[in-house]
């Protein structure tokens, strides 16, 4: 059986070759906080996720105020890593980033039994395999099947960088490393040098003007190119090609696909933290923080007001 990771791949694949004029992008992002628009003028459902994750954000949204304030006060404790009295903004900071990486570990809990086969509690290479390439591996390749050995032998060079130890089993943060490498400084590598294989064409280990743009876009007789086509280009020069001879090598391509300039958990940490402030000094109190418990986490009270506003609207 081919798995989903596989059929990602392919409708991947299919999509960036069939429609020329859309844009394909490289750019691994870190999971997003919250996939609501943030903005506190209309709701805090933003905040409300970035601090309890989509799945207690809920729970929150069908309480009454008093038991949401109640168990606030548990949470406000436990973000209090030294127990000092006062969330500080690195407390908060690391709070919304395990909120953050929670989701994807719950992701890595779910798929576990699907491919620990002899349920030792290691993922093996040889089960990742079999699962994932299964059908492809027994029987021979017919003419209209993708051809996966490329695939497979990329895939069995990322788990041996994510399998630490080298013992070619993967346990639970090991396998997280493979499926979630953009957030492991130690796969940074492995991730550029599979994105530089996909787009250096001639081989020459840098990629140049003409590759970059080749992969997101291919030109066809009679379409016009699109406008972001230049804009990119634009970019290559002034952005991408950052000692400016002309062609990235891996740390500029580094760059590109992992950007760390803006991080979304120390943003939103400033955002709570200066929205709950009061006396400013930098640090939150329990009592700060209840008092901006809608903020936080909500209540039905704050979803029942939202409701009346919608009706205001007809
Ligand atoms: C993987 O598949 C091969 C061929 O079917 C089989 O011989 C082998 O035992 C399988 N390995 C695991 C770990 O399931
Ligand atoms: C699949 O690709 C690999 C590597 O490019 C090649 O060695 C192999 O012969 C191909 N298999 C088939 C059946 O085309």
């Amino acid at each position: 059986m081919i798995r989903s990771v596989v059929i990602c791949w392919l409708l991947f694949i299919v999509t960036s070759r069939g429609k020329p004029t859309e844009k394909k992008s490289r750019v691994l992002q870190e999971e997003p906080l919250s996939q609501l628009q943030h903005d506190d003028n209309k709701n805090f459902d933003y905040d409300h996720e970035a601090f309890l994750g989509q799945d207690e954000a809920k729970t929150f949204e069908h309480l009454s105020p008093d038991e949401s304030k109640r168990r606030l006060r548990i949470i406000v404790d436990r973000i209090d890593d030294n127990k000092d009295g006062f969330v500080s903004e690195e407390e908060l900071e690391l709070w919304i980033r395990n909120v953050q990486n929670r989701h994807m570990y719950e992701n890595v809990e779910h798929q576990w039994h699907e491919f620990d086969l002899n349920n030792d509690g290691l993922i093996s290479w040889e089960e990742y395999r079999n699962v994932t390439y299964g059908s492809y591996l027994e029987g021979p390749l017919t003419e209209r099947e993708y051809n996966y050995t490329n695939m497979m032998s990329r895939d069995e060079r990322r788990f041996k960088v994510a399998d630490s130890n080298g013992d070619m089993n993967a346990d639970k943060p090991e396998f997280m490393a493979f499926l979630h490498p953009e957030n492991h400084e130690h796969m940074k590598e492995v991730v550029v040098q599979e994105t530089m294989e996909d787009i250096d064409k001639n081989g020459d280990g840098f990629i140049d003007l003409k590759e970059y743009i080749g992969d997101m876009f291919t030109a066809e007789n009679g379409v016009e190119e699109p406008e972001w086509v230049a804009t990119e280009r634009q970019q290559f020069y002034e952005f991408r090609d950052k000692n400016k001879d002309g062609k990235m090598d891996r740390e500029e391509t580094l760059d590109w696909i992992l950007p760390a300039d803006y991080d979304h958990a120390v943003a939103e940490a400033k955002h709570l933290l200066y929205e709950s402030d009061t006396n400013k000094d930098g640090k939150l109190t329990k009592e700060e923080i209840l008092d901006k418990f809608d903020l936080f986490v909500g209540s039905q009270v704050t979803n029942y007001g939202e409701v009346l506003m919608r009706h205001d609207e007809f």
